[in-house]
């Protein structure tokens, strides 16, 4: 762990090759950092696992800082290939011992590659709609695992981006990444105060719909066709704020059956946004 007494290593330095067998190795103590929060926002780094997730990220023109290589599977092609890759990106190449790759990982059975990449957001305003694009937009989202889940939805389904509103769980910790499967590289990300959205949506010309329990419209009777569109969802135990559900032009309900109070937010967006696309795009 970086700290007062130690300055940071450099994660960044370019094109460098290390062999690092030991955990206690300064530059693992930083890159093992990074699994909490204060190291990520110290840095504004975060960790990615698998080798063809960190081809596809630096495909898309992420910033690779650091690539560990498990030493012991450096004969596979593609791994090789990943190296040289992340090598010719200025990214600092590690070959690492398994224990080390079980470290950083906090797993038993780590990923051959683990990346260390620049974060990456968007400011709302930049934000791609298109002519009918589907935006997710989350008040408060704290589950990684929903956040995760909810990313790779939006990647399957076409979605042009996801909205962070207010105190929300970080998108870039190790839970939620590794829930996104690849998606957090793919799906703009911006993030934003409640205070800023509702000022951004008054200038908003497309739809913005709500899902809320006490929603009076089905959700499949709402028009979603022919303007941009944000599903606006709320909450894993308070829903949307009140603020928010007022600035809804629509609450949508998703009729239930059996005893359970509510969808899982993660299944519940799912549902909404293969509506919203499936309208869309006429389907
Ligand atoms: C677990 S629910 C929140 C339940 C919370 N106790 C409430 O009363 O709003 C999290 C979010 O998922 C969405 N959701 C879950 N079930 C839904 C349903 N049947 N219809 C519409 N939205 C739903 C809503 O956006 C909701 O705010």
């Amino acid at each position: 762990m970086a700290n007062e007494t130690r300055p940071r290593t450099d994660l960044a330095a370019p094109g460098r090759v290390k062999d690092l067998s030991s955990v206690s190795n300064p530059i693992v103590k930083d890159i093992r950092a990074l699994a909490a929060k204060k190291g990520r926002d110290e840095t504004g780094l975060f960790i990615a696992e698998g080798l063809k997730l960190v081809l596809d990220a630096l495909e898309a023109g992420w910033v690779l800082k650091t690539l560990l290589v498990a030493k012991a599977e450096l004969h596979g092609a593609l791994l090789a290939k990943a190296a040289a890759r992340a090598r010719a990106a200025g990214a600092d190449v590690v070959e690492a011992s398994s224990k080390v790759m079980e470290a950083v990982s906090r797993r038993d059975n780590p990923q051959s590659a683990i990346g260390v990449f620049k974060q990456k957001t968007t400011a709302l305003e930049k934000l791609a709609f298109g002519a009918d694009g589907v935006v997710v937009a989350l008040d408060r989202v704290r589950d990684p695992g929903n956040l995760g889940t909810i990313m790779r939805t939006v990647d399957a389904a076409g979605a042009k981006g996801v909205v962070l509103i207010g105190d929300c769980v970080d998108p870039f910790s190790m839970e939620a990444v590794r829930a996104t499967m690849g998606s957090i590289f793919a799906v703009p990300l911006a993030r934003v105060s409640e205070e800023a959205f509702l000022r951004w949506r008054r200038d908003f010309k497309g739809l913005v719909a709500g899902t809320h329990m006490r929603g009076e419209t089905d959700y499949r009777d709402a028009t979603y066709s022919g303007r941009p569109v944000v599903l606006l969802m709320g909450n894993e135990q308070a829903g949307l704020t009140e603020p928010l559900a007022n600035a809804c032009e629509a609450l949508l309900r998703i009729p239930q059956a059996g005893r359970a109070d509510s969808l899982n937010l993660g299944v519940a967006t799912g549902i909404m946004l293969f509506e919203a696309r499936r309208k869309a795009l006429k389907l």
